[in-house]
């Protein structure tokens, strides 16, 4: 329920108090109503942990949690470490008691406390069960605070613009809402800070070193740009960005024609990884590859417009 229709203010003050507060306020998913309590079916919540490869090493953050059951079954069946958060102290009590009741009280536990003042940055994965709006307002949170590679996975609704890495449907058969006894599943892997420009200067396949020049420009996972070297400019090919993981193949040198795949991890402003080169009747190259971030850009996706949220009914 919103916590501003909690209150006792009569009718036509709310409501003056609602237009005064979204032409005076951004936008906040608190304003919209809290999500209400809806459990997931125990086979989606078992599908949510095997799509997201929970292991032993893995930290799980459910915001929203319910009766605890997501973080429960990670440690339970996985082994793996989390906390879960909730609203409403009945469901955090009852989380807690079923946690010590499954043996795992000491790696799963449960906080009175609201999504958007949780420190989400032990995640190594976060599941979410939340409305469709307050899935977009916690976006941002979620890319800035998440560590590159932390995977994410929601029941039923996706985040907009940043389509995920995977999406299915599945039978649902104890599903509580909804006529068709059917879950969607929504996952993605949280991409490192790849665009700006990088440089680095090398013997690409054993010739004279050249100084190569990489433009990336990244909307969330998705990357695209070129890449430079004496003069020539040429546009990447099979970019693609999985949580650190930088990997694309320019086509290079016109007189003997060669195909570069670049393969790198991205930690802050560098990348460490290998290029291979692949020449036709030749055995491929492989050798080491570092490059120097020299401008960082803002990913495109920090300019998206903030959400459009339709108020609540009253
Ligand atoms: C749809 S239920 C999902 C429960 C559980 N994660 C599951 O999948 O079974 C959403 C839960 O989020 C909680 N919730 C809603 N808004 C919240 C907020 N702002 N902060 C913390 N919890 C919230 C509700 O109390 C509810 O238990």
């Amino acid at each position: 329920m919103n916590r501003i229709f909690n209150s006792a203010v009569c009718a036509p003050a709310l409501a003056a108090l609602l237009v005064a507060s979204l032409l005076i306020a951004p936008a906040r998913a608190q304003d919209y109503g809290d999500t209400p309590y809806v459990q997931t079916p125990q086979n989606v919540v078992d599908k949510m942990l095997d799509v997201a490869k929970i292991g032993a090493k893995d930290y799980v953050i459910d915001l929203g949690s319910g009766d605890g059951r997501m973080v429960i079954t990670a440690a339970q069946r996985y082994g793996a470490k989390g906390f879960g958060v909730d609203l409403d102290r009945r469901l955090v009590t009852l989380s807690n008691r079923l946690a010590a009741k499954a043996g795992v009280a000491d790696r799963a536990v449960f906080y009175e406390r609201d999504i958007y003042e949780t420190d989400l940055s032990p995640a190594s994965v976060v599941t979410i069960y939340l409305l469709p709006e307050v899935n977009l307002m916690m976006r941002p949170k979620l890319l800035a605070m998440l560590k590159p590679g932390t995977r994410v996975v929601s029941h039923d609704y996706g985040m907009g613009e940043w389509t995920p890495d995977l999406t299915f449907t599945m039978d649902a058969p104890g599903k509580t809402v909804g006529r068709e006894k059917k879950s969607k599943v929504f996952y993605w892997v949280v991409p490192a800070r790849a665009s700006g420009k990088w440089r680095w200067r090398s013997a690409a396949d054993g010739g004279v070193a050249r100084d190569f020049e990489l433009a990336l420009t990244q909307m969330f996972q998705k990357v695209e740009g070129t890449l430079s070297v004496e003069g020539k400019t040429v546009p990447i090919e099979e970019a693609k960005l999985v949580g650190e993981t930088l990997s694309f193949v320019a086509r290079l040198d016109t007189s003997s024609p060669a195909r570069y795949e670049f393969n790198g991890r991205i930690i802050n402003h560098a990348i460490e990884g290998a290029v291979r080169t692949v020449r036709a009747g030749a055995t491929p190259q492989q050798q080491s590859w570092s490059a120097a971030r020299t401008e960082i850009w803002e990913p495109r996706h920090f300019a998206l417009p903030a959400p459009t949220l339709v108020p609540p009914q009253q």
